[in-house]
């Protein structure tokens, strides 16, 4: 290696990722470690503490701004249904965002590797990983090989008169961005924990609001007005966080299946994300023929899976991405949401692309292009065919099996006597 030797590391201000700066250059060798901080929506609390953070390590440290970017891919989420296991994967979504602008930034500087603050146990090792392995760059990540603990990062990090916080709230594990706020850790590991409400932020008490609607308005499945309105997506997201949260809208208290296999109990937030997921399924329920949308559903837990993977870049999305444009053409419309009770409840939608004909499903009118009420007769009489028959068919081979058992029972009862 020539001159000296450089490393971004993913940083937060975080005890992890704090911890990292000095192991870094001590257990790993390098003269130099720049810390990069990607800004996906998280409050502007963080950017202070990651700011003052480094400034007290003497951490070169480095800003990006990824905003739209990121809410761009939500909203690509949308035209998807993206969820897994029910959680709209705020945390998954942000991760291959945040490891591109790293490397951007890591490859600008003329680092030769770059290093995160994950544990072994997580998804997010795997999601960072899986674009940073994709350069020419050294990959570290110092708290999973060294096999850290958090007492002994505290422990090293008081012995170094490092900069860092006494814990968050209640011990609990915090990421937040634009999409989701996920809360997890200490005593909400029990999955019988029953969480107090003080562990939300993002979401009011559902019901303690008057009743709200909103309507939004989607082209080609991306929404682009809101109450009429055009919004773009970073400003719509936002605003529904408030609107939505304020009722109470979007909290996921769940199990979730790891990559790596391990069962976690996780609380996430995310009024937009919700209100934003049912409008849209509720306007493809509108548009797309019954066989859409189950091949459809097909397709998005698939998007969805690669997504939780943090594997976007897989072949295989390429060609989802192709089906769910394709559907998307369609997806043209307004939708009218509820807020009630805690929920965001599509209560209206209307398209040019409705496939609905007022005419052919009421019942007050005679015939519709040409078929009356009594043309369905001949369906009726068809409906169920072939299962009466293959019920009948059953029943007659039955009956003379027992038939046959009978008699042959008789003759061997009278060879017997
Ligand atoms: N388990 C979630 C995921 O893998 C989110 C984890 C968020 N991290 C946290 N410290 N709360 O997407």
């Amino acid at each position: 290696m020539s001159g000296t030797s450089k490393v971004a590391l993913a940083f937060s201000g975080g005890l992890d990722t704090t911890v990292c700066v000095p192991l870094l250059e001590e257990e790993y060798d390098y003269d130099e470690v720049i810390g990069v901080t990607v800004d996906v929506g998280q409050p502007a609390g963080e950017f202070d503490e990651a700011e003052e953070t480094a400034e007290a390590l003497g951490l070169d440290h480095y800003v990006v701004d990824a905003k739209a970017e990121f809410a761009d891919l939500c909203l690509d989420a949308v035209t998807a249904n993206a969820t897994y296991q029910t959680y709209p994967l705020g945390t998954a979504l942000a991760r291959p965002i945040i490891a591109e602008a790293i490397l951007g930034v890591a490859e600008d500087e003329g680092c030769d590797a770059v290093a995160h603050g994950c544990t072994g146990k997580g998804n997010d090792q795997l999601r960072f990983e899986a674009v940073w392995r994709d350069s020419d760059l050294e990959v570290i990540a110092p708290v999973r090989e060294l096999g850290l603990t958090r007492e002994w990062e505290m422990e090293y990090a008081d012995e170094k008169g490092l900069p860092v916080e006494g814990g968050n709230e209640g011990d609990w594990s915090i990421d937040t961005n634009l999409w989701s706020r996920s809360v997890e850790g200490a005593n909400l590991e029990d999955p019988g924990y029953v969480p107090p409400e003080d562990i939300y932020e993002w979401t009011d008490t559902p019901g303690g609001k008057d009743v709200e609607t909103i309507e939004l308005t989607f082209e080609d499945g991306y929404p682009v007005a809101l109450d009429g309105q055009e919004i773009d997506p970073v400003e719509l997201i936002e605003t529904l966080n408030d609107l939505a949260g304020s009722h109470g809208v979007g909290r996921t208290d769940m199990m979730e299946d790891r990559m790596l296999g391990l069962k976690v109990r996780e609380n996430y937030e995310h009024p937009a994300a919700t209100t934003l997921l049912n409008a849209h399924e509720a306007l493809e329920g509108l548009v797309l023929t019954k066989e859409e949308r189950e091949f459809k559903q097909q397709v998005d837990h698939q998007w969805a899976e690669k997504a939780y993977q943090g594997l976007l870049s897989a072949p295989l999305v390429d060609a989802l991405d192709g089906f769910v444009a394709q559907t998307q053409t369609k997806v043209t419309g307004t939708v009218t949401v509820k807020f009630e009770g805690g929920q965001a409840r599509p209560v209206g939608r209307e398209s040019e692309y409705a496939v609905y004909s007022e005419s052919a499903a009421s019942f007050n009118t005679e015939s519709v292009d040409g078929i009356a009420q009594e043309d369905a007769t001949g369906v009726a009489k068809y409906h169920g065919f072939q299962s009466r028959l293959a019920n009948e068919v059953t029943a007659d081979a039955e009956a003379k099996k027992a038939e046959l058992l009978a008699d042959g029972n008789g003759e061997a009862t009278e060879e017997d006597q």
